[in-house]
């Protein structure tokens, strides 16, 4: 097995990124910041081994942080998903940089996701900082975790940042879904003041790390 990449080492390379020139509020465009998305990708390959080696999908990829980051960790495959074709552009130049093969980008709504893979190979790795599902957008955090678990195979694994607001509602749901629900770590996630409605210069919100494990 190769030597996994200390966590500042990608950090800084994450810092190299590209992030949305024009964040569009109804898409609750924000990126994950390289500092926590290096902490998520470490934590899952050097605590779980999720990333070596393994089929990732980066769900509402953006400008592919997650992607690119499991690939630097030894991802063999990365599909980027994401409905907005500005974001996907963007990724482009930031897995150019990178002269990355691996990752592959799909524009798609999450919705239609699961009939557009239908008949190719699943996943095993979900990977994704949806949107929190505030604002006009009400249940898409959810929806997000339902896609990703079943574009997940038979073994597969989902890891996933929400409002931790809404812990108790996906403890309660894990059960129905099938999975073992974990939350790895408690955040503070300092959401930059990108949208007008915001009037200080960030915003700190709570949030969760989870790890959603299929049941067999
Ligand atoms: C919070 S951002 C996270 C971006 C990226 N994953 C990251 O970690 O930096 C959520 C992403 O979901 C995408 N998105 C929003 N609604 C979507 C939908 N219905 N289908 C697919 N992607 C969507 C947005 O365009 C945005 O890129």
């Amino acid at each position: 097995m190769a030597k996994l990449m200390k966590r500042k080492e990608l950090e800084q390379h994450l810092q190299e990124l590209d992030g949305f020139s024009k964040p569009k509020i109804l898409l609750e465009q924000y990126e994950t910041r390289a500092h926590i998305a290096a902490c998520m990708l470490h934590t899952i390959e050097s605590a779980y081994g999720d990333l070596y080696q393994k089929t990732v999908l980066d769900l509402g990829c953006g400008c592919s942080v997650l992607g690119i980051g499991s690939v630097l960790l030894g991802a063999s495959y990365v599909l980027g998903v994401d409905i907005d074709e500005e974001a996907l552009q963007i990724s482009t130049f930031n897995i150019s940089q990178f002269e990355l093969s691996e990752i592959n980008l799909l524009q798609a709504d999450v919705k239609l996701l699961p009939q557009m893979l239908e008949g190719t190979k699943k996943f095993d790795t979900v990977i994704m900082n949806p949107p929190f599902g505030t604002k006009h957008n009400k249940g898409l955090d959810s929806l997000f975790l339902e896609i990703g678990l079943q574009c997940l195979n038979e073994k597969g694994v989902l890891y996933s940042l929400h409002k931790s607001s809404t812990r108790d509602y996906f403890h309660r749901k894990a059960p129905g879904w099938k999975v073992d629900a974990r939350v790895l770590a408690e955040l503070r996630y300092d959401l930059p003041a990108t949208y007008k409605f915001h009037n200080k210069s960030s915003v700190d919100i709570e949030v969760d790390f989870w790890r959603f494990e299929k049941k067999n």
